[in-house]
């Protein structure tokens, strides 16, 4: 668990996004429902953000990636071939003692050492109980399509997004400039009936993922593997803001591994519940694109216009999911301490992730103050994430900034009405600069660029 941080680190963070609006159960007023979640004003924001800094990393500032969007429901054809009918399992356990709890065979281990029990200990980690013998357990779910719940017309919601770059790899191939070495990258919702989701929102039933296919020449595969585990940690540290010593990277062993991928590394997280995945970044072969082969007759071979050469193109795949960024972006960036004999509770989210950039607060609730500051919001849209507060006192509305991680706060006061100038409060200083306000989107500008450079500072090694 990253240093200085509470131990009840996930309570405190789900009180505060709920409060704040970044997350709420889902359906609440009706129990919720288990490993769903819905996303506040804040969440939004912040999500939006993580996405599109993804997008731009990923597609828009390279050649040789292009996007794509494909349906969440595909014929179920694709799942008997993609192997996910019959391997997308896990292996579930029940207890037939006292607490009759569902596990993950694979998770006993972690779950009884965060019980402080020795890890392989014969029962169950909650009450020592007997266990079943393990049974296989598929996570894809059904529906239908069409008025009649028949076999036939069974399809299953997407557990990946991947196959939707697979069974496009010809019309991509075809429709673009493309050639190999190339990938296909979207984003998109996935549905796992996860066994046993949990910590808020790490394990999740629904959840967004995004999900590159690099096609590479066979035996160039290793190579490109190395190329994106550097990329997507450099992703993690330069473009979130995630602290570098809470990352690290680890090659799955040869019985972890998927059945589509011949050498896996996951980029982890230490989350207050140890070290857990934050992304995937998957050798798939050509695995995916043999078995369409195989199944739908479609050629989906390449032909390499330099070297004379056909074959099928090998995958490497970068996989993360929105949420996971999400909940590790919260847990990096919470910062407790204590101010004049009070608990400041700050979130020190690199300025470019942050729902807010810039809030704009008068200080009081007076007209005179109030109107031009509303103006002065509006007028700072154009140029960065704002919001404008006149509630309660400026203390507590500072305090309110803090907690969803606003780099930056304008105070309108009442010498602003003759002096033409506001005050600049940074988050993580808390220092205040007064500026005028004809120069104020350049001395915002200014004070970003440090809150990046800071943020940058702190995510490789320096700083606390
Ligand atoms: N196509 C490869 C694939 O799906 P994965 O490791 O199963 O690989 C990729 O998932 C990423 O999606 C994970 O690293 C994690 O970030 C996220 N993820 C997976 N299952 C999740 C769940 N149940 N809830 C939230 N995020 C999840």
């Amino acid at each position: 668990m990253p240093a200085g941080q509470p131990a009840d680190l996930i309570e405190k963070l789900v009180s505060l996004c709920k409060q704040r609006g970044f997350v709420y159960p889902s359906s609440e007023i009706y129990g919720g429902l288990n490993a769903v979640y819905d996303f506040g004003p804040l969440g939004v924001r912040l999500r939006r953000n993580i996405r599109e800094r993804w997008w731009r990393r990923m597609v828009d500032l390279r050649d040789d990636v292009e996007g794509i969007e494909s349906a969440v429901l595909m014929n179920p054809r694709v799942w008997e071939a993609s192997g996910h009918v019959q391997s997308f399992t896990d292996p579930l356990v029940d207890c037939t003692g006292r607490c009759r709890k569902r596990w993950r065979e694979d998770h006993l281990g972690d779950e009884r050492a965060a019980r402080g029990k020795p890890r392989d200990a014969p029962g169950c980690p909650e009450c020592d109980g007997a266990l079943t013998p393990a049974r296989q357990f598929n996570l894809m779910f059904k529906t239908f399509t069409g008025p009649l719940e028949e076999q036939a017309a069974q399809v299953w919601l997407r557990p990946e997004t991947a196959q939707g770059m697979f069974v496009n790899f010809a019309n991509v191939l075809n429709s673009s400039r493309q050639r190999i070495p190339f990938g296909i990258a979207q984003m998109g919702k996935g549905f796992r009936n996860e066994i046993s989701p949990g910590n808020f929102i790490f394990r999740l039933r629904e959840f967004e993922l995004m999900e590159m296919e690099f096609f590479c020449k066979p035996g160039s595969d290793r190579e490109w593997h190395e190329y994106w585990c550097a990329q997507r940690m450099k992703w993690h540290v330069d473009d979130m803001g995630v602290r570098s010593a809470n990352l690290r990277l680890r090659a799955h062993e040869k019985e972890e591994l998927s059945h589509y991928s011949t050498a896996t590394s996951d980029i982890e997280y230490s989350f207050p519940f140890g070290w857990g995945e934050l992304e995937g970044i998957a050798d798939r072969t050509d695995y995916d694109l043999r078995t369409h082969m195989q199944h739908s007759g479609r050629d989906l071979s390449y032909f390499d216009p330099q070297s004379n050469e056909r074959y099928v193109p090998y995958a490497i795949e970068p996989a993360v999911g929105v949420d996971r960024i999400f909940i590790t972006l919260l847990v990096d960036a919470y910062h407790e301490e204590e101010v004049r004999g009070e608990r400041r509770v700050v979130l020190r989210l690199h300025p470019d992730v942050a729902p807010v950039q810039v809030a704009v607060l008068p200080l009081s609730k007076k007209a005179e103050l109030t109107e031009p500051a509303r103006e002065l919001e509006h007028d700072l849209r154009r140029h960065f994430a704002t919001e404008y507060d006149e509630t309660q006192s400026i203390g507590r509305r500072y305090r309110r900034q803090d907690e969803i991680g606003t780099p930056l706060a304008v105070t309108f006061d009442f010498d602003s009405i003759n002096d033409r100038a506001v005050t600049i409060r940074d988050r993580d200083a808390m220092t205040q600069v007064r500026v005028p306000m004809d120069g104020l989107v350049a001395a915002l500008r200014d004070q970003l660029e440090r809150s990046r450079a800071n943020a940058s500072g702190r995510a490789r090694g320096g700083g606390s």
